[in-house]
């Protein structure tokens, strides 16, 4: 039976570890020629001893399949428009691009240095953007030349993205961006077939496994692992793919054997005065749309 994604050409970044890997192989085995970028580093972004990229190319070549291993930081414009020159040199095309790697610099905001803040929003935001634009002026060329495309772009939030996350205002404010950027590349990109989703995960992996180690232990032998990372890698293979066309500008949830769609911000109550309000106007008519209005959900770690 032919793969999902049969002939694609699809960019995994950070994909040496973690989700990126277990998508990179989930894209492999649908039959997706990957290209494998890993900076390699460490948990806080600083440089690793190797690129573990290589090593997930050479098991995907050892299950049969074809990838590329590609070194370069994606939060630079010369890293991401490497990666993808390398996919086109090698692979003759791009399909899809998913926009993964990333790392955390946790603090409280007031303890929270300049440096931590400026890290985690590059790798994320940067690094979701730059290889975006890379990829989309490939497809807006393609497209212009009277080729057919059919693109997909998965980019990667997370739930302190949705709600917020207690230590992670650097990393929450990054990933709330990486949504904004979804919704805007959706309607820019549309026109020329390129489709753009987001995915909010939930995962075992080194970014996770310490500090959540009870909800991401591992169970008994046997028992459903829900926090494996390859159970969020088929939503993503699928969005990657040429099925799913006429999806774009959602975000999912996706962890375990469960996907969410996440409905964003919509208008709750409202009050209109048909003039300026006085301050204390404005008040007292906010207090009243409040009482009316859903409670907003928890935010992470909040007490
Ligand atoms: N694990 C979870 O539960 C969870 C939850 C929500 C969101 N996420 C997001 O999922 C993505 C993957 O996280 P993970 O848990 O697999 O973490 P991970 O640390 O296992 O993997 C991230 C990979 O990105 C690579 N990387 C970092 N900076 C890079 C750069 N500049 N260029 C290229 N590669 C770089 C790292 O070397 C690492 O291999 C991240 O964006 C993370 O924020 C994860």
């Amino acid at each position: 039976m032919a793969g999902l994604c049969e002939g694609r050409v699809v960019i995994v970044t950070g994909a040496g570890r973690g989700l990126g890997r277990a998508h990179a192989l989930a894209y492999a085995a649908e039959g997706a020629k990957v290209v494998v970028n890993d900076l390699g580093v460490g948990l806080d972004g600083l440089p690793g001893p190797d690129s573990p990229a290589a090593q997930v190319a050479r098991e995907i070549g050892e299950l049969g399949g074809q990838a590329l291993a590609h070194g370069g930081d994606i939060a630079t414009s010369q890293g991401a428009a490497s990666l993808v020159a390398a996919a086109v040199d090698t692979f003759g095309r791009v399909d899809t691009l998913v926009n993964n790697a990333g790392f955390l610099r946790d603090r409280m905001l007031v303890n929270l240095d300049e440096d931590d803040w400026d890290a985690v929003m590059r790798v994320h935001l940067k690094g979701h953007f730059l290889p975006l634009r890379s990829a989309a002026a490939w497809w807006r060329a393609e497209a212009k030349a009277g080729r057919p495309v059919a693109a997909r772009v998965v980019n990667t939030s997370s739930g302190a993205g949705l709600l917020g996350s207690v230590g992670q205002g650097n990393y929450s404010a990054a990933k709330a961006g990486i949504l904004g950027l979804t919704m805007v590349a959706a309607q820019e990109m549309g026109h020329y077939g390129v489709q753009v989703n987001a995915i909010a995960p939930a995962a075992r992996t080194r970014m996770t496994e310490r500090t959540f180690a009870e909800t991401m232990a591992v169970p008994e032998e046997g028992a459903f692992d829900a926090m494996a990372p390859a159970n969020v890698s088929p939503l993503v293979v699928w969005l990657g793919a040429d099925a799913s066309a006429g999806v774009t500008g959602r975000v999912f949830e996706a962890e375990g054997g469960r996907i969410t769609v996440m409905e964003g911000w919509r208008p709750g109550p409202t009050a209109d005065r048909g003039a300026r309000w006085t301050p204390a106007e404005a008040g007292e008519a906010t207090r009243k749309l409040l009482a009316a209005a859903q409670a907003p959900l928890p935010v992470y770690g909040a007490r």
